[in-house]
């Protein structure tokens, strides 16, 4: 395990280390002597404190050193921001960036890419320069889809990397532990602080049996998400092993982790076996696939472990399926599914079939369809539905531009989109139903929640494997079973679709095509950031403020939020998405969905310095135009929903100093200490009812020390000033965070000295 063998052929002194890993996972082992999961050994192997770190599934918080990080261009933009904050000259974790989010299919990717790097030009251009300067490995618009590019270049056995995007987990295919999180988590990584995890549960998998047929990898997770539903892997790695697994495929395997995001798991994985091998080899990574198999023994499950929950599928029995509409739990087999449709009443006519996606375009996915149209075509018939087919990767793209199997879909009357995310992120300008219509479309992406594909929430949108979804797409409808059903040639005769065949990997190797990958130049010290002063999609973010050292008195409190306030109703997605990149233009959602206990409504408050009722950013913008910092008094679970950052960012930029309320959402909590913010809990949950929004409080911050209260001091109105305590969960190095004014300032402060 000495040898020193490179994470992947494009970045210098970045090595898989297979014996860091053995000896915490040996340190782990004399802990909790008992038999370890495969995702627990990867995990574990990872520790930042092997000896210390407190261990039970489910319960404690681990602290993590992942491997690599990576990021795509929509999140990207203010995980990059903030990690400029913190004024260190490069990451300190390997990063990649890639640009697949952003582009939109309108006519066909030759014509989509050059409009949408026209479009997106600011985003790009600062991308590719910070990458440039802070040694970033950039991938650019056109190189493909942040899962497919992490599976062909980065993923290896028994690594741990996260990444800003849910289908992260697509990595376990090559028997990596993936896992997707927000952006605040991957600054964190970059920035060189230890990442923390609730230690997840382990639900085992078993495979038995073979596939064969029309049946796929797809339909693996396809069951196992109607078995386990949207939340049932929530807080678990799902982990599949048992002799099935050897017939699937490598890409297969990241089929069905990338999917796992869908009933909401951590991350799914395989253990390490031949066909990975045979995958590392195909992407000219033979000697990472050699150190694996001289760490093999730690790249699968110990006998005897323990899971959480098991299923078991036989393979041989496994029936294709077809899930949605409108939740990608909804699972149905082929042989039921044209009743189940008539029976709801789903649009019988297939409008659009679409297949690629990060979920399901390897070149055996491709390979596979291409046998179904070819076969079509050969009885004289084409795709009924339109057809569109998105390579997941530049290299995918070329290669089966060179073994004809593009061909195949162009005279099979298909689109050719971007190497991007496309229809399946929304980004798609559909023009062949009108908004309100309902129809049924069907694809071999990963998700169908109401109007992501189109934005139209008529629309019936269902997942399945590539295979259904080229046979769907030339029978045009719902009702087809290509098992058992005939279709009619050209001249009328019935005839039957062969089953799907193709090669799981091409016989002539992969053709890397067009060159879209940017390193990061060796003299990086006069490489400057692109961000242009008058844009409104990008900002620079300067540093915050230390603390001053002293309490805080006479402080307004800006909202008092009453019921749910959940991340949408303190930084709201939808169009704001668009400000992602500019703190202050952002800024101007914050808590706007929050309601004021006041008066019962949303985005409306009093400003007490002028007695006049404003939008909450305007009021906190006058409070710190004037130098008065300010607090939010929350209810239960604030912050529950999403890890975005923006929603600790923000009250931040705008001054706010403490958010206090009944209790938190625990990312959320944790995110606003990053910022340099005190999240702070009633000690008596009944005193949220004492606090009148019109009240001033003193906050005694410098009492805060660990696992000690800190008082309120509380002034009404008309009435005595009276104390509380309000309870909170900073540990040592956390009140230096606040102490800084943010974790990425405490970073940079270690970095400098
Ligand atoms: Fe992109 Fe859709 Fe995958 S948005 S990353 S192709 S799930």
């Amino acid at each position: 395990l000495d040898r020193k063998v490179k994470q992947n052929n494009w970045e210098e002194g970045n090595y898989i280390n297979y014996k860091k890993m053995s000896e915490n996972l040996a340190i782990v082992r004399a802990r909790l002597n008992r038999p370890l999961a495969y995702a627990e050994k990867i995990l574990y192997s990872h520790l930042d404190d092997p000896h210390g770190q407190e261990i039970e599934r489910g319960v404690s918080y681990l602290k993590l050193r992942p491997d690599r990080v990576a990021c795509q261009d929509a999140t990207a933009q203010m995980a990059i921001l903030q990690f400029m904050s913190a004024g260190m000259p490069s990451v300190a974790n390997p990063t990649t960036v890639h640009c697949d989010h952003l582009i939109e299919a309108q006519v066909g990717g030759e014509k989509d890419l050059p409009r949408a790097i026209d479009i997106n030009k600011e985003v790009y251009d600062f991308l590719g320069s910070a990458c440039a300067k802070y040694n970033i490995g950039f991938w650019k618009p056109g190189s493909g889809i942040i899962h497919q590019i992490l599976l062909e270049n980065y993923a290896f056995p028994g690594g741990l990397l996260i990444g800003t995007d849910s289908h992260t987990p697509n990595a376990g295919g090559l028997g990596m532990c993936a896992i997707g999180v927000g952006g605040a988590d991957a600054v964190d990584v970059m920035a060189n602080l230890p990442w923390e995890l609730k230690a997840p549960k382990v639900i085992g998998v078993k495979l038995t049996g073979k596939l064969s047929g029309w049946t796929a990898p797809k339909d693996v997770i396809l069951k196992v998400a109607g078995i386990l539903t949207v939340k049932g892997g929530t807080g678990a790695i799902v982990e599949y092993f048992g002799p099935g697994v050897d017939s699937l495929s490598a890409t297969g395997m990241g089929t069905i982790c990338n999917m796992g995001a869908e009933i909401g798991a951590t991350t799914s994985v395989f253990p390490f076996n031949d066909r990975m091998y045979d995958y590392l080899k195909a992407t000219k990574r033979t000697e990472i696939g050699d150190f694996a198999r001289s760490y093999a023994k730690e790249l699968r499950q110990d006998d005897g472990a323990e899971y959480d929950q098991l299923i078991e599928i036989n393979l041989s029995e496994l029936e294709p399926h077809i899930n949605g509409p409108f939740t990608p739990d909804l699972a149905t087999p082929i042989s039921k599914f044209a009743e189940a449709a008539k029976k709801n009443g789903w649009p019988e006519e297939v409008k659009v079939g679409l297949i690629g996606s990060c979920t399901n375009s390897s070149y055996e996915d491709m390979s596979r369809a291409a046998s179904i149209a070819r076969d079509a075509l050969n009885h004289g018939i084409k795709s009924k539905a339109l057809f569109t087919v998105t390579p997941g990767s530049e290299q995918i793209r070329a290669t089966i531009a060179r073994d004809g199997q593009l061909q195949t879909f162009e005279e099979f009357g298909g689109v050719v989109l971007a190497n991007a995310c496309g229809p399946c992120i929304g980004q798609w300008d559909r023009q062949d139903v009108k908004k309100g219509e309902a129809n049924s479309i069907i694809s071999s992406y990963n998700r169908n929640f109401t109007g992501r594909n189109d934005g139209n929430p008529a629309t019936h949108s269902f997942v399945t494997s590539p295979d259904l979804t080229v046979a769907l797409a030339i029978a045009g409808r719902l009702s087809f079973n290509p098992l058992t059903d005939t279709l009619k040639d050209k001249d009328g005769n019935d005839f039957k679709l062969a089953e799907p065949s193709g090669d799981g990997l091409p016989l002539n190797g992969y053709d890397p095509g067009q060159d879209t990958y940017q390193a990061p130049p060796k003299d990086r010290s006069t490489v400057s950031v692109q961000v242009s002063p008058t844009s409104d999609r990008l900002q620079v973010l300067s540093p915050f403020n230390a603390w001053d050292g002293k309490d805080a008195t006479d402080l307004p409190i800006l909202i008092k939020a009453q019921g749910k306030t959940t991340t949408d109703h303190i930084s709201m997605a939808g169009p704001w998405l668009k400000y992602r990149g500019h703190l202050d233009n952002i800024s101007n959602n914050m808590l706007i969905g929050a309601i004021n206990a006041a008066n019962g409504e949303a985005n409306k408050i009093q400003n007490v310095t002028t007695g006049e009722w404003d939008a909450v950013p305007a009021v906190a913008r006058d409070y710190k135009a004037k130098g008065i910092r300010w607090v939010v008094i929350g209810d239960w679970n604030y912050g529950e929903g999403s890890s975005r950052e923006h929603a600790a960012l923000e009250p931040r930029h705008l001054g706010g100093l403490a958010i206090i309320t009944r209790s938190f959402a625990r990312i959320h909590e944790t995110n606003l200490k990053k910022q340099g913010m005190l999240p702070l809990t009633f000690s008596d949950p009944a005193d949220y009812d004492r606090i009148n929004p019109d009240d001033k409080v003193d906050i005694l911050a410098t009492e805060l020390a660990v696992g000690k209260p800190i008082t309120l001091r509380v002034h009404p109105k008309n009435g005595e000033s009276y104390d509380i305590k309000l309870s909170h969960t900073f540990n040592e190095s956390q009140i230096e965070w606040f102490k800084n004014g943010s974790a990425l300032n405490t970073m940079a402060k270690k970095a400098k000295n």
